[in-house]
């Protein structure tokens, strides 16, 4: 089938035919004519050239070109050439769509190159885990236990298990994050977990507890209760702050319902009043996303109608400055149609200059660039839906050679 060609069985089978199945998900049919045509160059080439110039091919066409030969393989599995080439690359950041509802099997964007890859992710057994990612690691957690955690580089599967993270067992809702310092890329994951207070509805605990690779450690940054307001599964960390939404119980108008709170990981405050941090959002919604992109925190959101806030109407961009929030974007009507108007809840992510949103209905993928705030469909997913009922969702991630959990 030609929707199961995973990646590596296309690195093969590459240079024995041009794999009809694979280009018909792409725009681009010359590259096979234009890789032989490197081939033959390979002859002359001493290793330090061919090294600089398989630096500057997209991440993907490296990994075959690994296949072209033993001598390329060398080159591009050594330890020299995945850190220089890090450099070189300028890639943007990939989303991996999931295609059902239960196995974590998917296909990942490249948005450079318009084509889909079957990848197998390392780690996740199930696509309901959670999952954040920052600069090329991918962090996932069970949605059992919530003690199963593991980093990963999502593109050489280097992975990595966490120690259960302390806190509450089976906190009623958890968000999850994490956050790569590229100079030392050292990195930390966060968990906001949220536990109704026995007998108490309007009272929730809230805890965060925050993972530093360079100690190997987790440590209980916060534990405070809040009144009337919960946290929920939707946290992300920009510049050192973790930012996460809440949602209010039961009372409150219909604009009220989400709200934004902020903690600062560097000061670690453990008595910070998170309340006091409280950001309104701007507008009814009937979702919101968090994403850092490049260190500004961006929400994406479902405008809710005004006199009915569980029906959608459309969908916002917004960045947040200060504690204002700035309107960057709205879906042109176009777009929005195309998504089925009746989503109100939806899946969106984006880091770099890059915003994806999927419904959860099916696997068509929007792609919003922050820079020429330009809209655009991705190729079309080589995937099927199967059943009327099935559920598509995914995250966004870089995809980058070195960095390893
Ligand atoms: C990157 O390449 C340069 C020369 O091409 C080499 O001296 C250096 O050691 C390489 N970096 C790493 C991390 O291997
Ligand atoms: C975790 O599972 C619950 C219950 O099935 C579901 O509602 C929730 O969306 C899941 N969380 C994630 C991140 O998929
Ligand atoms: C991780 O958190 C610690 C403690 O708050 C902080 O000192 C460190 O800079 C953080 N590292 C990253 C990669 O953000």
């Amino acid at each position: 089938m030609e929707g199961e060609i995973s990646w590596v069985s296309h690195c093969v089978d590459n240079f024995e035919s041009s794999t009809a199945g694979f280009d018909s998900f792409s725009e681009l049919n010359e590259e096979t004519d234009r890789e032989v045509a490197v081939v033959s160059m390979d002859l002359i080439l001493p290793d330090d050239l061919l090294e600089r110039i398989l630096s500057y091919l997209p991440i993907a066409s490296i990994f075959r070109a690994g296949c072209v030969c033993k001598r390329w393989q060398e080159i591009v599995t050594s330890k020299r050439f995945l850190w220089n080439s890090s450099h070189v690359l300028s890639q943007k950041p990939w989303y991996f769509m999931f295609t059902s509802s239960d196995d974590p099997i998917g296909y990942a964007y490249d948005p450079i190159l318009r084509k889909w890859y079957g990848i197998d992710l390392p780690c996740i057994e199930k696509s309901n885990w959670f999952i954040a990612s920052s600069c090329g690691l991918v962090c996932f957690m069970d949605n059992d236990s919530r003690s199963e955690l593991y980093v990963c580089n999502p593109i050489t599967k280097c992975c990595k298990g966490l120690d259960e993270p302390p806190g509450p067992k089976f906190p009623d809702y958890s968000a999850l994050a994490v956050s790569v310092n590229r100079a030392t890329q050292s990195y930390n994951v966060s968990v906001v977990k949220s536990k109704q207070v026995p007998e108490n509805f309007f009272q929730w605990d809230l805890s965060v507890h925050l993972y530093d690779s360079e100690t190997m450690a987790w440590a209980t940054t916060l534990s405070e209760i809040l009144t009337g307001w919960r946290a929920g599964d939707e946290s992300v960390i920009c510049d050192g702050v973790l930012y996460f939404l809440i949602y209010s119980i039961g009372g409150g108008g219909p604009d009220n319902r989400h709200g934004l709170v902020m903690y600062n990981l560097r000061s670690r405050s453990p008595h910070s009043l998170l309340m006091r941090s409280f950001v309104p959002v701007p507008c009814s919604l009937t979702c919101g996303r968090l994403m850092n992109l490049k260190e500004k925190l961006v929400m994406v959101g479902g405008i809710g109608k005004f006199d009915r806030p569980g029906i959608i109407k459309g969908i916002g961009i917004w960045l947040l400055k200060g504690r204002e929030w700035q309107e960057i974007a709205r879906m042109p009507h176009k777009y929005f149609q195309g998504f089925g108007e009746l989503d109100d809840v939806f899946a969106s992510s984006g880091t770099g200059d890059l915003i994806y949103i999927q419904s959860y209905g099916a696997p068509a993928l929007l792609v919003f660039d922050m820079n020429q705030k330009h809209w655009k469909w991705s190729q079309k997913c080589p995937v099927i839906k199967r059943f009327p009922l099935q559920l598509f969702t995914g995250f966004c991630f870089d995809p980058r050679l070195q960095i390893a959990p």
